[in-house]
Order: structure tokens, then C-alpha cells, then sequence
């Protein structure tokens, strides 16, 4: 039965209705590359999901008004790790918004004084939150000079924007307009290509990583191994799984598939863990996104399983990430087990906004707990 909860969980026994157990596997603790948290409230109430499954998380700052400051970074880092439960170890890397605007100088201070981990690429109006992203990567060529300078990663949204291109099409025409010529021209410019739904990103990501390690890197969701965009349509319009970059051909999710599963380097787990009001999903024009920071490890255990790749598992969540951003990898571990369960359907954030999670109305396969 699917399950409203209240915001204040235990978080140490997430999935309720345990029906069977076998099988377990034990990994190190994994990080999450790509999470939005918002603030306020729905911040109260998402942080705790991702505290207690993460180590780590990279916090995008598509904020209303956008993270385009040290200090803006600093107190958004506070009221995080103010809604960390006091059980957990959860550490919050700050991104900065980069705008037409953005100031090469405040940017590489941040980033040498540990506020800033990555720089993050909207090309404005893309997704949510963006309108106050870059128009033209030509408008920020000396703050990309200064980031190759330094070894800060860039993490960049990968779809034009151009409305005459199919949304369908965005990423594989920003790779070939966008993409290509930033790798060109910024050759040693760490870059990750965020959230990747198509083969034609996982191949170029692959290419640009085979001539140099370590140079580029791309984050895969769980939503994105799970669903092709057929599911989107599945018996009628499903609000909950439209996501941006959206979902794609069932050949692009197998090819997804393949490089998480791969375990190789360049692909790491970010789950872009999106959350919206249920009321601004369930609309006449819906937000984009997929909340699924309550399941992720457990989704992700059931993708490497069904592929029959759970070895694969512990390389794409929890080293590979570390290895591209220069981190330690986590010492304590985590066990997934193999035990069915009933995923809670919706949460409760204070002032009484629902939020769904994917997989709400399926059965989790796999349990995950603190080892
Ligand atoms: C994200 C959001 O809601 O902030 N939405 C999404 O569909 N992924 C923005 C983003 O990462 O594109
Ligand atoms: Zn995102």
C-alpha cells in the first residue's frame, strides 16, 4: 500500500511492509553528484533522504534567486547542514550558478576556499530555475580560462534551448553544437556532462575519457535507467516522470544501462533528485522533475541486479565520483539487501506540500541500510 508519511521520519528504517529477505551487498558509502535540495521547508523535508543514503552530495544552486555568490553559497551550506539529522554524517558541496555576469575572480576565491566545488552550466531557460543562465558560452570564455586555470570542474546541463529543435533531440544537438567546441577549446577543462540520456552522450563522453582520464566525466540518474519515455505515456499522462533532460528511446536507456553498469570511470551515480510540490506536477503545465532521493540506492541495486552487474555497482556509486573530483573515497559502507518492500508513495513537507517519489507506486527489490 502506498503511504503519505510525515517529514519526521526514521530515517533509519525508510522502507516499511518487509515482506521477504535473502541476499545482501555491502559497498562503500556512496555520494550523489547532482541533487537539488530547494530551501525552506521542502529543503527540511528532502535533506534527510539524501543525509542518509550519501556521504556526499553535489547541491545544485538553481535556487530563486540562483547561488551566484560565495556568501549566498555559505548560508545555503548552513541551512543544509542544519536540516541534517543529528545521527548521520552528510557533507553538502556547494555549486556556483554561472551566469553572463559571473565574476572570474569571486568564483575562483570560492573554489580555493573550499566553498565552491564545481561551477554549474544552465544555458538559460533550459530546465527549472535557469532563466538567469548563460545565453552564449561566449560570454563566459574568461570564466571558463579561469576554471581550466584552476582544475574547478564545470558540470553543464546538456540541451540547446533552440525551440525549433525536438525536445527529444536537445542533448544529441548540444553535444554537436555546444559540447564538442567547449571540449575543443577549453582541452583541459574538467567537465562533467550531467544527467546524459542518450547513447550519443554516453559515446562522447567515452571517446573524450579514453583520450584523457580523468578529464570529462558524466552523472547518471536512476529514473533515467529505468524509464524510457513510452512510460511517460503509459496508460495515460504521467506527470511524476517528466523530467528534464526527458527520458528517451528504450536504446538509449539500455545504453544508459551499459556504461552504469560498465563500472568504467567516467560514469558516476547522480540522481538529480528534483522535488516539486505535487501541485505544480499535477498541472495543466507540470515542472520538471523526479524526486527520488527516498529510493536511489535501492533503484539503483535493482538496475546493476537486473543486469546482472551488482560488482559494477560500487565503482559507478561510490569511487568513480570521488576519483573525477579529486575526493577520498567514503571508509564506511553500506549493505544492500534483497528484500522486497513497499515504497512510501508521497512526503509530507511542512505547510502541507505533498512531494511524490518515483517508484511510489511500485515494490522496492532491494533494502538499503548503514552497514
Ligand atoms: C531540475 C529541477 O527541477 O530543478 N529538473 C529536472 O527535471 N531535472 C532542473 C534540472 O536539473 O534540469
Ligand atoms: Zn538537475
Amino acid at each position: 500500500m502506498s503511504t503519505t508519511e510525515n517529514h519526521k521520519l526514521d530515517i533509519r528504517r525508510p522502507d516499511a511492509h518487509v515482506i521477504r529477505r535473502p541476499d545482501a551487498h555491502v559497498i562503500r558509502r556512496p555520494d550523489d553528484w547532482h541533487v537539488h535540495f530547494r530551501d525552506g521547508g521542502m529543503m527540511e523535508t528532502v535533506v534527510p533522504y539524501t543525509a542518509r543514503q550519501f556521504a556526499r552530495a553535489i547541491v545544485m544552486p538553481n535556487l530563486a534567486p540562483p547561488v551566484t555568490t560565495v556568501n549566498a553559497a555559505r548560508s545555503y551550506r548552513g541551512r543544509i547542514l542544519a536540516a541534517v539529522p543529528e545521527e548521520v554524517r552528510f557533507e553538502p558541496l556547494m555549486t556556483l550558478y554561472l551566469t553572463d555576469d559571473t565574476d572570474a575572480e569571486e568564483m575562483s576565491a570560492g573554489f580555493r576556499d573550499g566553498v565552491f566545488t564545481a561551477a554549474k552550466l544552465y544555458p538559460a531557460n533550459a530546465t527549472t530555475n535557469s532563466a538567469s543562465g548563460v545565453s552564449d558560452i561566449s560570454q563566459i570564455a574568461g570564466v571558463l580560462e579561469r576554471m581550466q586555470a584552476d582544475g574547478m570542474p564545470l558540470l553543464v546541463h546538456g540541451e540547446v534551448t533552440d525551440p525549433a529543435v525536438d525536445v527529444f533531440d536537445r542533448e544529441a544537438v548540444f553535444i554537436e553544437r555546444v559540447m564538442a567546441p567547449l571540449v575543443r577549446n577549453f582541452p583541459e577543462l574538467k567537465i562533467v556532462f550531467e544527467h546524459v540520456t542518450t547513447s550519443e552522450a554516453v559515446d562522447f563522453v567515452r571517446a573524450r575519457y579514453d583520450e584523457a582520464p580523468g578529464r570529462m566525466g558524466a552523472t547518471i540518474t536512476a529514473h533515467h535507467l529505468m524509464i524510457n519515455r513510452t512510460d511517460i505515456f503509459r496508460g495515460g499522462i504521467r506527470p511524476h516522470l517528466y523530467c528534464l533532460p526527458i527520458a528517451k528511446r528504450e536504446q538509449h536507456r539500455l545504453a544508459l544501462r551499459a556504461a552504469a553498469t560498465s563500472g568504467d570511470g567516467p560514469f558516476f551515480l547522480g540522481t538529480d533528485t528534483a522535488p516539486h510540490a505535487v501541485a505544480a506536477k499535477e498541472t495543466g503545465c507540470g515542472c520538471a522533475g523526479v524526486f527520488s532521493a527516498p529510493v536511489a540506492m535501492q533503484v539503483y541495486a535493482q538496475a546493476f541486479d537486473e543486469d546482472n552487474k551488482l560488482d559494477a555497482l560500487e565503482a559507478f556509486a561510490s569511487l568513480n565520483g570521488p576519483a573525477f573530483y579529486g575526493l577520498d573515497v567514503n571508509t564506511d559502507t553500506v549493505t544492500l539487501e534483497r528484500v522486497e518492500s513497499e515504497a512510501r508513495r508521497r512526503v509530507l513537507a511542512p505547510g502541507g506540500e505533498e512531494i511524490e517519489s518515483f517508484f511510489g507506486d511500485d515494490k522496492l527489490q532491494w533494502r538499503f541500510s548503514h552497514s
